[in-house]
């Protein structure tokens, strides 16, 4: 089913500790209305999740611990969320800008960070490589400074509760000045993942934030495509490759561009 597969994937890339509570809450919600159709077979076994109470059923025992498991990691989660929130209100205070690089799972956000900010994480060919947000600082060529964030990778048909558990993480989404929407024209389906990336953006309530269209991977392109010059000709984009290097100056130059008219408007 899509949703285990999801969290399984999802489990399995977590890298930080908010990556992490953020997967077992999801797991755990999941699981929790689905233990009765487990079938009667699971209803009476000895050797649950700790111990039973009086004439519980080991039903509701493991329901019961589920529950409270759900209600603990609920309040660390809280706890991380408000560190969270005090480094983004020192941010704020400091006046950075925020950019945050959204995009379909593989587009190659993670390696678009590392390029711009020469650091190093983890990017390799598959789902969801990215599930923590990452942060980098970013210098542009204006000798402003951003700061970067890279965020998890979005699919088609996100399930809603999938959409609620990576919230936090989608806050900083939510909070950026400008976003990188990274497409990978080089996929059949690119314009679908763009806008399964839209409708995300919408359900997150981030539609209407400056975004700017970051077609990637033209280095896959066959050379005499004539796809680069027409998608350039869209407002607010640019066509680079962010693993060969390619036309990153003119989107540093965008990108400072956009946060000088988003800081006018304010
Ligand atoms: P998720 O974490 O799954 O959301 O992926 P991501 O969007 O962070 O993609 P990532 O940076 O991990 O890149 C996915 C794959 O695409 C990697 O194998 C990259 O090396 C490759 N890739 C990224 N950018 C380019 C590019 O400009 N050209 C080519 N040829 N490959 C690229």
């Amino acid at each position: 089913d899509r949703s285990a597969l999801i969290l399984d994937i999802f489990a399995q890339r977590a890298k930080t500790r908010e990556g992490r509570l953020q997967v077992e809450l999801a797991q755990y919600k999941y699981l929790l209305p689905r233990l009765s159709g487990m079938g009667k077979s699971l209803s009476r076994q000895g050797g649950g999740i700790g111990t039973r109470g009086p004439g519980e059923t080991k039903l509701e025992s493991d329901r019961r611990h589920i529950r409270e498991r759900i209600n603990r990691l609920e309040q660390e989660l809280k706890q991380v969320r408000q560190v969270r929130s005090v480094q983004r209100q020192r941010r704020m205070k400091n006046s950075v800008p925020v950019v945050a690089i959204v995009g379909y799972t593989n587009a190659g956000k993670s390696t678009l960070l590392n390029t711009l900010t020469n650091s190093d994480i983890y990017a390799k060919d598959q789902l969801f490589a990215t599930l923590d947000p990452t942060t980098r600082q970013l210098d542009l060529p204006d000798k402003q400074q951003a700061i970067l964030t890279d965020t998890v990778g979005f699919i088609q048909r996100l399930p809603h509760q999938l959409v609620a558990a990576f919230q936090s993480t989608l806050e900083e989404v939510i909070e950026a000045d400008v976003l990188l929407h990274v497409i990978d024209v080089s996929h059949e389906l690119y314009k679908e993942q763009s806008n399964a990336v839209y409708h995300v953006l919408e359900q997150i309530g981030a539609k209407d934030k400056t975004i700017i269209t970051v077609y990637n991977k033209i280095d896959k392109l066959p050379e005499d495509s004539a796809l680069p010059a027409r998608l350039a000709q869209e407002e607010n984009s640019v066509c680079i490759s962010a693993k060969a290097g390619l036309n990153l100056d003119k989107l540093l130059e965008m990108t400072a561009e956009n946060l000088k008219l988003k800081a006018v408007e304010e």
